[in-house]
């Protein structure tokens, strides 16, 4: 399966910090945020990635990743001219999909949580498309799912005044190949954009939706807004410190996922010393 970060998009509600730079380059404390859903795709077992962004930042994302050699994966690029919509990420990576299955997260999305990896990993070959659910307090601002008794989708909906469910769908969307054509049959919305949640519903239509939930011991975060950026970066802090252990470090999942081995690793902490990052990645090699 094959794996898109959908990094491009405008930033406005964290404006001023957004118009010269790139959200997802902005920290969530020790790391660029773009490092988070990576390493959810890298741990889930998805080594070939296509990294969408805007034209402006497409550069500052290639000196930051490179070409994924180093981290054992391929990472390839491509530019999303204007922020047409989520399900504008299937025409820009038509090419790179090929005949593959695509995983597509959000470059804004944090995920977090001991089973997680496990659960991501077992969908990786989806007949039809696999959406996740997330129990939220305000799911208004989301697209929301509804469940029936046999926990198959009921209904999806965007950003609905009044939900009939608490489930929001997060920022990470699997599906097979048939994406590719139903991308081409949908109209953009009256905001102008190609929307997921038509994604979805054609697959639902085609009784091909299916649904994976959430546990409660996983932290799904984003990082729209100001606070929910600084709350993203708390929680990170928080939890790193406490455990002794890294949120979202690239190079550990590709160590740990055996995608490279010692050296490599060394090799890629080593400039990364005087941080605090390059010590903790060497301390990995250390408990091996
Ligand atoms: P949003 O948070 O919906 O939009 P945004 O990042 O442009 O921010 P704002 O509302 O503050 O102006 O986007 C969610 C994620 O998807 C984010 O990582 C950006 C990305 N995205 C694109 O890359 N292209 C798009 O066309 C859209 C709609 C979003």
């Amino acid at each position: 399966m094959k794996g898109i970060i959908l990094a491009g998009g405008s930033g406005t509600r964290l404006y001023p910090m957004t118009i010269a730079l790139s959200k997802q380059l902005m920290p969530v404390y020790d790391k660029p945020m773009i490092y988070y859903p990576l390493a959810t795709l890298m741990r889930a077992g998805i080594r070939e990635v296509l990294i969408i962004t805007t034209p402006r930042d497409s550069g500052l994302f290639q000196k930051l990743l490179g070409d994924g050699s180093q981290l054992g994966c391929r990472f390839e690029y491509a530019v999303q001219s204007h922020p047409r919509g989520i399900a504008d990420a299937f025409n820009i990576g038509r090419l790179f999909i090929g005949e593959d299955n695509v995983a597509l997260i959000l470059g804004d999305n944090i995920f977090y949580g001991s089973s997680l990896h496990q659960q991501l990993s077992e969908r990786l070959n989806p007949d039809g498309g696999v959406i996740f659910a997330y129990h939220v307090n305000n799911p208004r601002r989301y697209g929301v799912v509804n469940l029936d008794a046999t926990g198959q989708v009921d209904s999806i909906e965007e950003k609905p005044e009044n939900p009939r469910s608490n489930y929001a769908i997060p920022g990470i969307y699997f599906y097979d190949n048939e994406v590719l054509d139903i991308v081409k049959g949908i109209q953009p919305s009256h905001r102008g954009e190609l929307e997921i949640t038509d994604v979805n519903k054609a697959y639902l239509k085609m009784g091909k939706l299916h649904v994976s939930v959430l546990d409660r011991g996983t932290a799904w975060l984003d990082t729209g807004t100001v606070s929910s950026l600084m709350q993203a970066s708390q929680f990170v802090e928080v939890i790193e410190n406490r455990q002794g252990q890294k949120i979202g470090a690239i190079e550990e999942a590709a160590f740990e996922m055996g995608y490279i081995g010692e050296a490599q690793l060394r090799q890629l902490a080593e400039p990364l010393r005087s941080s605090g990052y390059g010590e903790y990645l060497l301390s990995l090699i250390q408990h091996t």
